[in-house]
């Protein structure tokens, strides 16, 4: 058994379901992923965007991805976007985590050699780092102000510099995505080396393109599936060997399935299974110990999915939850409403209950779909029906597991408890 310290120290190595991925081998299931982005972003003038549901696992990629390719002198730049963010902000931003480069090189005017005109960069505030250490960069007046202070962050690095733009589509403003497509596409024709790599969900992709067609061809789009069930449980398998923790296949399996392919659902789960058996004194998952990390993985799940999942139930009532989870038992995103009755029907026999009448689960479904139940569900199609957020999939599946009713038996046949 390992020590208190020792096992804290290898769980939070290998289960991190509040923090992206950053190495190759923890990230599982990207491998051809990580390779075309790593191959796209050694092309000149390529930059990337990863793009995909929220919690699907886009930060991790791009965080391993732009640690993979920075080269040994120096760290990517990690800045993230919120909807106050502005292009300008977002470039101070990138100006300050780079600072310290720029200020050593501001104090020795003699040893800057960054191939760009220094004087233009915000002209008489060009000393502004270097007495203050709390003082701020300059405003950026233009989109080529903002591609000298990058060329200047960029030039104590051989290779040049990776930047991750993440949560993308939090931007606001229009003009936001017109002025960064204005700077890819610039960086691209003078082949500066700087790389971007944006991360955002599907949407905002889009956004940076819809004014600026050209920059389509500087940018590999990488759409982040899924994670798949192999990876899911190569998860669980490396935390199980580095914790001397066994874990039978049939709770592994249920682990990988509740998180339908969510990753952070694997990690909290294996995490709260593996600390209970710690705390148990046990070399191994049983029954006892699966339900109790369940219940502690239920209290964990952050509050934006528990808090929408509850106003939807409407408080009193059982009912709406059983419809809720005939959709999230379906392997497919979008599910019609034929294999939701059918789901709802098998569901209502596995936990004993009556069924309600097929007209008042549609009846339930559409108001699942409207404000007053925080629209949960959309209708991507006539007589389909899908979670509005993705992710919801996994909590619902989650809480169902914890009401001893197993949701996404689309591998039962790996399934033996
Ligand atoms: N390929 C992977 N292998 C193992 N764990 C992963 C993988 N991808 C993501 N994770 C884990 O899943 C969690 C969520 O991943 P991540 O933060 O990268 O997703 P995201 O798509 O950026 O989420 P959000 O949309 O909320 O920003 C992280 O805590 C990370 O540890
Ligand atoms: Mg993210």
């Amino acid at each position: 058994m390992l020590s208190s310290e020792h096992f804290y120290d290898i769980r939070n190595r290998y289960l991190t379901s509040a923090t992206p991925i950053q190495s190759p081998e923890h990230l599982k299931g990207r491998d051809r992923s990580l390779k075309s982005l790593v191959d796209a972003l050694h092309t000149p003038g390529r930059h990337a965007f990863i793009y995909g549901y929220r919690g699907v696992g886009k930060s991790s990629l791009a965080h391993t991805t732009a640690l993979q390719i920075q080269s040994s002198s120096g760290s990517p730049i990690f800045v993230s976007c919120d909807p106050n963010s502005t292009f300008e902000s977002l470039i101070r931003d990138i100006a300050r985590r780079s600072r310290k480069p720029i200020d050593e090189r501001l104090h020795k005017p003699g040893k800057l050699n960054v191939g760009v005109n220094v004087a233009s960069i915000g002209g008489a505030n060009i000393g502004y780092e270097s007495k203050s250490p709390a003082s701020d960069p300059p405003e950026v007046k233009s989109v080529n102000e903002a591609l000298d202070y990058l060329l200047l962050a960029a030039s104590p690095h051989k290779k040049g510099i990776v930047i991750v733009v993440d949560e993308f589509d939090r931007l606001q403003y229009d003009s936001c995505h017109s002025k960064f497509a204005t700077l890819v596409k610039q960086i691209s024709d003078q082949a500066a080396p700087i790389k971007f790599i944006f991360c955002g969900i599907s949407g905002s992709v889009e956004a940076l393109f819809r004014e600026h067609e050209s920059v389509f061809r500087s940018i590999h789009s990488e759409l982040v599936e899924r994670l798949a069930l192999n990876a899911r449980l190569e998860i669980i398998d490396d935390a199980s060997g580095a914790l001397q923790i066994g874990i039978p296949d049939g709770f592994k399996y249920r682990i990988a399935q509740i998180s339908d392919g969510f990753p952070s659902f694997v990690h909290l789960l294996a995490d709260k299974m593996f600390s209970a058996a710690f705390e148990a004194n046990k070399d191994r998952v049983d029954s006892l110990i699966y339900k109790t990390g369940l219940q502690v993985a239920l209290r964990s799940v952050e509050f934006s999915l528990k808090k929408r999942y509850e106003d939807a139930l409407h408080k009193n009532t059982k009912k709406y939850e059983h419809v809720i989870w005939s959709v999230a038992s379906d392997h497919n995103l979008d599910s019609n409403v034929e294999t939701i009755w059918k789901n709802y029907i098998s569901i209502m026999e596995t936990i004993g209950e009556n069924s309600l009448a097929r007209q008042n689960v549609n009846t339930k479904l559409n108001q699942l779909t409207t404000e007053s139940y925080g629209r949960l569900l959309v209708k991507p199609r006539r007589s389909n029906y899908s979670f509005d957020e993705k992710m919801m999939r996994g909590y619902a599946r989650l809480r169902a597991e914890d009401s001893g009713c197993s949701l996404g038996k689309e591998n039962a046949d790996l399934v033996r408890m």
